[in-house]
């Protein structure tokens, strides 16, 4: 049996719900088919629960891109003032953590409540456990599932990216894409914790747990947040941020005390001068354990000038190997996707197959950590559903 619809989406996550209730608006006969057994899953794990939905200084700078000006056109068009009209005329409660981040103070399911609601009201036909066997085009696209088949001059492709294969992620929207002969940038995962070598998870890991503020750098890119150690490696919002710019086989950075002196004290005349002195002063910014651990691994030999501010130096400079990342398992997203340069960027729609639309994290545009994922996906959706 075969139904039509106006579109059909692939994908009931953020991006398609919110195309679906952008389209169902507009009178459209709108289907929306996943493969789950409820929508919005990650929408529910995100921001520890609560759902960072948005963010409040969202720029085109947020986002990696091998054309960083794609999401421009779309972001100035559905702003995070938008969203939280919606949350506001649903009455949820929502706070700012900190740098714009707006998180719900209940929960995640709030957020997806209120977008199936906007779906209900809109007339969107959701219809979940659909297993997609294969797309085709003739007149009009035919997605054709385990149990039966959807009919409709639209389709629109919003099945994420391949971060969390156990939430349901797979690589469906790049296949369809490459079916299609639609380029893609070469995808890699993304807001992801490193893992570090042998000898430096002996150093460190045992410290898993402990945090501290620091700067992470890259050559080309770096970040003021806190740094997480893990048991295999490091983690945190400044290491997830540098993750998604860093290189294969790239040495990161880590200063340790950013913007102050951590040990100059010790210069003074008739200061005693020892390592037990120094992690006493590391002590007064650092957890006693890390304070200490810094110590003992860049001991001098002798409490010289010269040592002292070699040791300084060094806690801005600290160097790590990451040993690659956690992977797709831990990675919050997939960067690369669905080449922007085959995209309307106002519309999504493919440049080369009228009526095939990509939306989305499976698009080549990445956030930062910090609510700038949902808002692509809220911003995109949107460009999507209003044109079709
Ligand atoms: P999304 O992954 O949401 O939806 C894709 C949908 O397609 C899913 O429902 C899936 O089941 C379906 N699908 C996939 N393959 C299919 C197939 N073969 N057949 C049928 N259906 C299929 N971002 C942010 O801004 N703030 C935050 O707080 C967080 N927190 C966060 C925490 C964690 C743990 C993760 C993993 C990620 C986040 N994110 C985030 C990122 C954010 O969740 C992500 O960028 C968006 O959900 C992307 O929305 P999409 O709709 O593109 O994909």
């Amino acid at each position: 049996m075969k139904a039509s619809f106006d579109l059909v989406i692939l994908g009931a996550g953020a991006a398609g719900l919110m195309c679906a209730i952008e389209a169902g608006k507009r009178g459209r006969r709108v289907a929306v088919l996943d493969h789950g057994d409820r929508p919005g899953k990650k929408i529910l794990i995100s921001g520890g629960g609560r759902c960072n939905f948005t963010n409040l200084h969202c720029r085109p700078e947020n986002f990696l891109s091998a054309n960083p000006h794609f999401a421009r056109s779309a972001l100035a068009r559905f702003t995070p003032q938008d969203f939280l009209a919606l949350v506001e005329k649903h009455n949820i409660p929502y706070h700012e953590k900190t740098l714009g981040q707006l998180f719900c103070d209940g929960s995640a399911k709030e957020i997806l409540a209120m977008l199936l609601a906007e779906c209900a009201e809109a007339g969107v036909a959701i219809f979940l456990n659909q297993h997609i066997q294969r797309v085709e085009k003739e007149e009009v696209f035919l997605v054709n599932t385990k149990a039966s088949g959807f009919l409709a001059p639209a389709l629109v492709i919003a099945t994420g990216g391949l971060s969390i294969p156990k939430m349901g992620a797979t690589s469906l929207g790049y296949q369809i894409a490459e079916q299609f002969g639609i380029a893609i940038q070469e995808c890699r995962p993304a807001l992801v914790p490193f893992l570090l070598e042998q000898s430096d998870q002996q150093d460190w890991c045992d410290l898993a747990g402990l945090s501290a503020e620091v700067i992470a750098s890259t050559g080309r890119q770096q970040f003021r947040e806190k740094l997480l150690i893990t048991h295999r490696g490091l983690s945190g919002p400044a290491i997830l941020q540098l993750s998604s710019y860093w290189k294969e086989s790239e040495a990161i950075s880590v200063d340790w005390a950013p913007e102050k002196p951590a040990l100059t004290s010790l210069l003074a005349t008739n200061t005693r001068r020892d390592a037990n002195a120094a992690k006493a002063t590391l002590r007064e910014t650092f957890p006693a354990r890390l304070a200490d651990r810094l110590v003992d691994l860049a001991t001098p030999s002798r409490w010289t000038n010269a040592a002292i501010q070699q040791l300084e130096n060094r806690l801005h400079h600290w160097p790590f190997d990451p040993d690659g990342t956690e992977g797709y398992d831990k990675a919050e997203v997939t960067a690369g996707g669905v080449d922007t340069a085959e995209l309307s960027a106002k519309t999504m729609e493919s440049k080369r197959i009228p009526g095939l639309f990509f939306i989305g994290e499976v698009v080549d545009v990445t956030g930062q950590l910090g609510g700038f994922n949902f808002q692509w996906a809220w911003a995109s959706g949107a460009a999507a559903g209003r044109c079709l």
